[in-house]
Order: C-alpha cells, then structure tokens, then sequence
C-alpha cells in the first residue's frame, strides 16, 4: 500500500534515487520517503530529527511497542530501531515485522552494540546495522541506501506483476489463436465431409424412391397377371408351380413390408441429408466476415450436430422466437451454442447418472430491444457458489481429463465479447442453470474500429 508513495518521487523526470522515472507516473507529488525512528533516548531521537528530517518525513518513538503499533498502522519506507528499546527490544521488533507478509520487505536498520551482536541482528533479518554510538554521516548514508534499495524493490515488483499480468493476456491471446485454428480446421473438415456424404446420399434417395415406384407398378402387374391367370384354363401342374413360388418367395409379406421397408429407408436418408445440412450449417469455414444470419436456424443446426452429445441424457426443447437477421460471425456464435449445450448435458448427466432418467435442455430466443437474446437453461446440478466467480476463466474446469478443458465458457466469453454482447447466467444448486447471451442486431464495429 505505502509502496506507491515511493514510486511516485519524481523529479524532473527522474526519480530522487536515481530509478529510472519512464515507469512512474510523471511528476506527481513529492513525497519524501518515511522514516521511522524508534530509540528510547530522548536525545538519540533530537539527534535523528536534526539530521534526517529535512530530506524524509520522519516519525520518531520512544519504545519498541509504540514503534510496532505505528509501523503497522501506516508501514514507512524505513526502520530504524535501537537494540535496547524498552517494551519491545529492537531484535524483538526486527523479530515482528519480519514474521508480518506485509511488512517483511521495509529495510530494517539495527542500531548495535559491537560486532557480535551485529551478525546476531543480520541473521535475524535485519537489513542493515550502525553500531552504537551512531554517527550523524553514517546514519545518513545507510537511510539513503535502504530507501534506494526500497525503491528498487518496489520497481521490481512492479516489474513482475507487469509480467504476470502480461503472461497471462498471452495465454488469454494463444487460447483464441488455438481455438481460432482449431475451429478453422474442423469447421473445413465438417463442410468437406458434409459435402463428400451429401452427392452419394442424394442419389441413395433418388434410387430408392425409383425403386418404391417400381415396386408399386410391380404389384399391380402381379396383381393383373393372378386375375388373368385365374380366367385361363392352365395346367395344373403349371398353377402348382405359380403357388410354390410364391410361396417360397412369401409373396403376401413381401408385397405387403417392401413399401414400408422403402418408406423407412427414404426416411433415413432424410435425416442423414438433415444432418449434412446442419453440418454445412454449423460449419462456416473460412467465415472471417460478419454476415446476417438467422440465429433460430444456426441454433437448431447445433441442435442436430450435437445430438449425441445429450441424447441419453437429455431432451431438448426449443422455443424460438420470430427474430430479425443479425450481423455476426456465425461460425463463432455456433461454437458458443455447442459449448453451451455440451455444459447443459455434462450438469444434467451429473444430476441422472445412472438413474436412466432424463433432464431437460430448454432453448429460447426472444428480441431485446438491439439485441437478440438466447437462453439455454438445463436442470443439472447448479454451480455452486465457490466457484461461480472462476467459471469463465481460461482452463477453469471440475470437470476430469478428458471430459472438460476449462475453455469452453472462456471462449464463449471472448466471442460474445468479440461482437459486443453479453453473456450471464442465473443458477441455483440442485435445480439448474441459465445462460443467456446477447447479441446487437447491427453487429459489432470490426476489431479495428473498435480499437
Ligand atoms: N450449465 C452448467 N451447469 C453447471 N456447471 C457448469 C455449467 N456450465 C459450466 N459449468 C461449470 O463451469 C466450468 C467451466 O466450464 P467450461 O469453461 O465450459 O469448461 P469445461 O466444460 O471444459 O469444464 C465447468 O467445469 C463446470 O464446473
Ligand atoms: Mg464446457
């Protein structure tokens, strides 16, 4: 807390101490460093006056006590402090604030008696000593150079905080790089693949609605023939042929399942041409381009590719509001979807595990206003109140190795950041979670004009 103040002394530029001034804040108030003076000898603190307060703020005490009571209610940048206090001796004090996190990187001075006790005072922690008597040159010399050493201190702290913090927005920066590519690359897979199934499946169900009306004309020859055939005079050793065959062919079953057979199969190739669409759909490869889309479509195409992903655990209802086409990356928004629903069927297969019970996933979009918000609310487990600051933070997860990474709410975070929306969400242990994300209808300005 008090470390601020030292940074903030400069002079024209540059600091008193000769810190280089470029990372403190350009001339701000001078405030000369603090010192604390603690010696029971009325005249040693007269002394201390005289010689140190034209060049620091100086606060003087008389016992060991009183100085730890000052220095903790307000820490200064120096201590100096007399072997023999009463109260509290100088080594006992030294003891006190070494052992205190926040105090333990004030230089300590101890003012000692000979040469024993002066190595005893460093192994304790002390910074510096002046053997006692003190002399008026020595005791500024080693005041400047603990503020100096202060100094130092602090900047360097400042430095690595500066670092941590700059390690962690490249972490937060190759996570979007890695997702970024990632999605790149499965998104082209998926179209590729989507379109690789979709020429064979077409004709699958060319051929096979041919051959559902081939059947049908079939039927209605064999049908004709049997009439005619019953009209004519045959042999019958000729009809008892026609009865065996048809017979060992089942021809009743078979006329009666090949349609249905038909109809089943034209009604998979439906689904598997639905599924390569929501891929197409989902995919959006090569999308660098905000575009308008239709949310309730790109929602529903999630839907269907993630299937697998809750089908045993869950079912999912959408209720999808009439909204308007929104400017945004829909490749992106469709990855947020997908992260979201995976969470929503891990909370609920949390939840029914092994009961053979189902939760439910709810889908909502409704208009806001310039925004358009969507709502995915499951009946899981909740998030329990101890970790629902973190969970939006990259690599955050409960979850085991395999299941969960800790990315998918970190990244959904920065897309819905990416086109200025919001994304919250409302929760309760034991009943269920709400996400809900906003998105401006105009889309956001590009990251160039933002910045
Ligand atoms: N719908 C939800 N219900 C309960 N907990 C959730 C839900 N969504 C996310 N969480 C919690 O937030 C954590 C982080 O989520 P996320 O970033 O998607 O990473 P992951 O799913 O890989 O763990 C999860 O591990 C989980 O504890
Ligand atoms: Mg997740």
């Amino acid at each position: 807390m008090h470390r601020e103040a030292v940074e903030v002394i400069v002079v024209d530029g540059h600091s008193s101490e000769g810190v280089p001034a470029a990372t403190a804040a350009p001339r701000c108030e001078l405030r000369p460093p603090r010192v604390l003076f603690a010696d029971g000898s009325p005249t040693q603190r007269l002394l201390a006056e005289g010689l140190l307060s034209d060049r620091y703020r100086l606060q003087t005490v008389g016992d060991g006590r009183a100085a730890l009571d000052a220095i903790r209610a307000d820490p200064p940048d120096v201590i100096v402090a007399d072997s023999e206090l009463p109260a509290l001796t100088g080594l006992e004090l030294l003891e006190a604030v070494k052992a205190e996190a926040g105090l333990r990187r004030i230089p300590f001075i101890l003012v000692t008696t000979g040469q024993l006790h002066a190595i005893q005072s460093l192994e304790a922690g002390a910074d510096d000593y002046l053997p006692r008597p003190v002399g008026p040159v020595d005791l500024r010399a080693r005041v400047a150079a603990a503020v100096r050493s202060r100094r130092m201190v602090a900047e360097l702290e400042r430095q690595h905080a500066e670092m941590i913090r700059i390690h962690e927005d490249s972490r937060q920066l190759e996570l979007e790089l890695h997702q970024a590519q990632k999605l790149e690359a499965v998104g082209r897979l998926a179209a590729g693949i989507a379109h690789e199934i979709n020429t064979p499946i077409q004709f699958i169900g060319d051929n096979t609605r041919f051959l559902q009306d081939a059947f049908q004309g079939l039927v209605a020859v064999l049908a004709a023939q049997r009439e005619a055939l019953a009209a004519l005079p045959v042999p019958a050793e000729l009809a008892e042929k026609l009865a065996r065959a048809a017979e060992e062919a089942d021809l009743v079953y078979t006329v009666e399942q090949v349609p249905r057979t038909i109809e089943r199969t034209l009604e998979g190739t439906r689904r598997v041409a639905v599924i390569v669409r929501a891929m197409k759909e989902f995919a959006h490869p090569d999308q660098r381009e905000m575009v308008a889309t239709d949310l309730n479509r790109a929602l529903l195409a999630t839907v269907e590719v993630a299937r697998n992903e809750y089908k045993y655990v869950a079912e999912v209802e959408t209720v999808l509001d009439e909204l308007p086409l929104v400017t945004c990356y829909p490749g992106d928004l469709n990855q947020v979807f997908l992260n979201l629903l995976v969470n929503a069927a891990h909370a609920i297969d949390d939840v029914v595990k092994g009961t053979g019970a189902k939760g439910r996933i709810r889908i909502a979009t409704a208009r806001r206003g310039d925004a358009v918000e969507i709502a995915i609310a499951d009946t899981g487990a909740g998030i329990p109140e101890a970790i629902r600051e973190k969970i939006f933070e990259p690599f955050f997860t409960t979850k085991e190795v395999g299941r969960g990474t800790g990315q998918g709410l970190a990244i959904a975070r920065s897309v819905v950041e990416k086109h200025r929306g919001t994304i919250a969400f409302e929760t309760e242990v034991g009943r269920g979670t709400t996400f809900r994300i906003r998105i401006p209808i105009g889309g956001a300005p590009a990251p160039a004009e933002a910045a």
